[in-house]
């Protein structure tokens, strides 16, 4: 039974697989002719935090290979979570009722709790500031439709990566290919933590961390802005302090390379200006749109299919 709780759980071969799959998907619903192979699953969609694209492409991605679905939102309320029950017990129910469980929650790591406990296939849509592995795979994705290529690119990661998770699975899925150098750009509030930082070094990976946009602008192929994550700050005066510090501005634009792309795994707030959605390098909502095509592939990876 395969779950899918980390980006770190990938190699690369498994990572070429999905990638193949999405891209099948993706034509088989432009001819639309899917083959409707989950046509006798049922696939829940727990979501203890708020989603719109997450939640919305996995039941799509569900219905549009034959599956039924079934879904809990702002589960922290509407389940008996409210009532007190562990994440085990729903989940072992949840199992006696659905073929594949996609759950996305505030608790980092809490997968792992209940991947102890479930009989059937769990993934990852979300934990706290930890994993979110659908999403690094549509942005790997993304990343290829556009450019063609996965490897000898410049990538820079500009907002709040203390607390992206979307980082922290987009980032060990690329670093499976060669010549990628990476900018890290954020405020000293929101870098990324010097013990993640070690590890990249030990493991050789090429990056720089930059305290303004301006600096990285002329060199990257792609920026992947963030949202600053609200909900993983502990008061509101912190959240104000760095929330307008990052923002990508029009202007910006002229320094970027032709051909760069600009990527948000949504919602953006404040930290891209409205006028940069009709540049061609936008690439934000055609990553969203890719995130069905991947989503239809995980489903299948997740049952073998
Ligand atoms: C991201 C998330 O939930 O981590 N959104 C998403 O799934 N597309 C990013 C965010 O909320 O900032």
């Amino acid at each position: 039974m395969k779950n899918i709780l980390s980006a770190n759980q990938f190699n690369k071969e498994e990572i070429e697989k999905i990638l193949a799959s999405a891209s099948k998907m993706e034509d088989a619903v432009n001819r639309g002719v899917i083959n409707e192979v989950l046509k006798n699953k049922i696939i829940a969609c727990i979501f203890f935090e708020p989603s719109t694209r997450t939640r919305l492409s996995f039941e799509t991605a569900a219905l549009k290979l034959g599956a039924k679905v079934i879904s809990a939102e702002n589960a922290m309320e509407n389940t008996s979570t409210y009532k007190g029950e562990t994440i085990e017990d729903t989940t072992k129910v949840l199992c006696s009722y659905a073929d594949v469980l996609v759950i996305r929650h505030p608790e980092a790591g809490i997968l792992d709790k209940a991947a102890k406990v479930s009989t059937k296939p769990l993934i990852n849509a979300g934990d706290g500031a930890n994993q979110h592995p659908s999403q690094g795979f549509l942005d790997l994705y993304t990343i290829k439709k556009e450019h063609n290529r996965l490897n000898n690119l410049n990538i820079g990661f500009g907002g709040d990566l203390l607390n992206s998770r979307t980082l922290r699975s987009l980032l060990p899925l690329i670093r499976a290919y060669e010549g990628n150098k990476f900018y890290f750009i954020s405020p000293k509030e929101l870098e990324l933590p010097r013990d993640f930082i070690e590890e990249l070094k030990r493991s050789g990976v090429i990056f720089e961390e930059l305290r303004s946009l301006e600096e990285a602008l002329p060199k990257l192929d792609v920026l992947y802005m963030t949202r600053v994550q609200k909900e993983r700050f502990l008061d509101v005066s912190s959240y104000e302090k760095v929330k307008d510090l990052f923002i990508l501005k029009k202007d910006h634009l002229k320094a970027m390379k032709l051909d760069a792309i600009i990527m948000h795994p949504l919602p953006k707030i404040n930290e891209i200006e409205k006028e940069v959605d009709d540049d061609p390098r936008a690439a934000y909502f055609r990553q969203a749109q890719n995130g069905l095509y991947v989503r239809m592939a995980l489903l299948l990876h997740v049952l073998g299919l």
